[in-house]
């Protein structure tokens, strides 16, 4: 087990660092306090190869504000809210529009761009993790709560890459944590995700309205969101061209409902490489995966590896609650209460 820091920045009197984690197997990843970001994750596969499954940029200067949330923590809440609607028992906050008139990603002030805190270290037999935590003060961009926010990230010798995230409030809030990194398991990130093999334990999706706001649930039979079986984004696209969410998203950009994962005794998705030498299961306590194909990424964003960035270069995978769940009356969205302690997981289990 090993860390390393180094400062990457400065930015506003505050430092920025980088982190180095590897595990005694074949994982190691890179991580910033800018963001509380996943900047890369790094496997030595079984010919000894060294790639990079993770989207990230080779200038971290890319990183700051970046509109792709590359890698970086979501919050106080993953996604869009519409309208900037916040219905919290009899009171409805009106949050910041960041996006058209919604609130995405938490607004303008969200976690994904501040400099995060406190870093606390571990080192076991079996295990290294790195933690950071950042205060949200009550107010910002319309969220109620004084808010305490953690993220640990940890490798462990099962070839297993997890971040935990906790949160508290003091008084009645909504959180819903997650992170936005872009995987693209073929070892070259420029290239398209698209012949990845994708398995997901979802028999019911979110449709979007125009603005990329989920609205209605639907079933995934007969339609392009059916990867119960695994089969290749691509050969859900070609069979289903014309499918209006396929059009609105430019390729994925929903929620798939999860079945039975919270306790987390088995995958809630699968991704599987184009030459089928390695396999990222997700386990994870939430309730739902937003997928976003990456079909917005703009050309020539100088990667980690040097490649340049294509659209749908990476397959953003996004556990979270229902997408807008908060305005959704047909879902029960969990709020935070005062004194209550949020908790997610999103464990990635590395096969090669
Ligand atoms: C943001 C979100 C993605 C996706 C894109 C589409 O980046 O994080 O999930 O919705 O917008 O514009």
């Amino acid at each position: 087990m090993n860390i390393t820091k180094k400062i990457v920045k400065n930015l506003t009197h505050k430092d920025i660092y980088e982190y180095e984690l590897s595990n005694d197997k074949n994982l190691c990843c890179t991580i910033s306090n800018y963001g509380s970001t996943l900047l890369s994750l790094y496997l030595k596969t079984s010919k000894g190869e060294l790639r990079n499954i993770a989207l990230g940029f080779e200038d971290f200067s890319t990183y700051i504000n970046n509109s792709l949330y590359v890698g970086a923590t979501l919050g106080p809440n993953a996604g869009r809210l519409a309208n900037g609607n916040l219905p919290i028992s009899d009171s409805i906050y009106n949050l910041s529009q960041n996006d058209n008139k919604n609130n995405l990603h938490g607004g303008f002030n969200n976690v994904s761009f501040k400099i995060w805190n406190h870093e606390k270290i571990t080192i076991a037999d079996d295990y290294i993790s790195l933690s950071f935590s950042l205060d949200l003060p009550h107010g910002v961009d319309g969220y109620p709560g004084n808010r305490k926010l953690s993220t640990t990230f940890t490798l462990n010798n099962e070839n297993k890459f997890s971040i935990h995230y906790e949160a508290e409030s003091d008084m009645d809030t909504y959180i819903n944590l997650s992170n936005h990194s872009y995987f693209n398991l073929s070892g070259d990130l420029g290239t398209s995700v698209l012949a990845h093999r994708l398995t997901i334990s979802a028999s019911k999706y979110l449709e979007n309205n125009e603005e990329h706001v989920a609205e209605k649930l639907s079933s995934v039979h007969d339609s392009p969101f059916d990867f119960i079986t695994g089969r290749t984004l691509e050969s859900q696209i070609s069979n289903y061209k014309s499918h209006p969410q396929l059009i609105l998203g430019k390729g994925y950009n929903n929620g798939f409902i999860l079945e039975n994962t919270e306790n987390m005794d088995k995958p809630a998705l699968i991704l599987e490489s184009p030459d089928e030498t390695i396999t990222l299961s997700l386990y994870t306590n939430a309730p739902s995966i937003v997928l976003y194909s990456g079909g917005y990424i703009e050309e020539g964003l100088k990667l980690t590896d040097g490649s340049m960035s294509t659209p749908s270069c990476g397959l953003a995978i996004e556990p979270q609650d229902f997408p807008n769940g908060p305005n959704l009356d047909f879902i029960n969205s969990s709020i935070l209460k005062k004194g209550e302690i949020f908790k997610r997981d999103i464990i990635y289990k590395l096969g090669f």
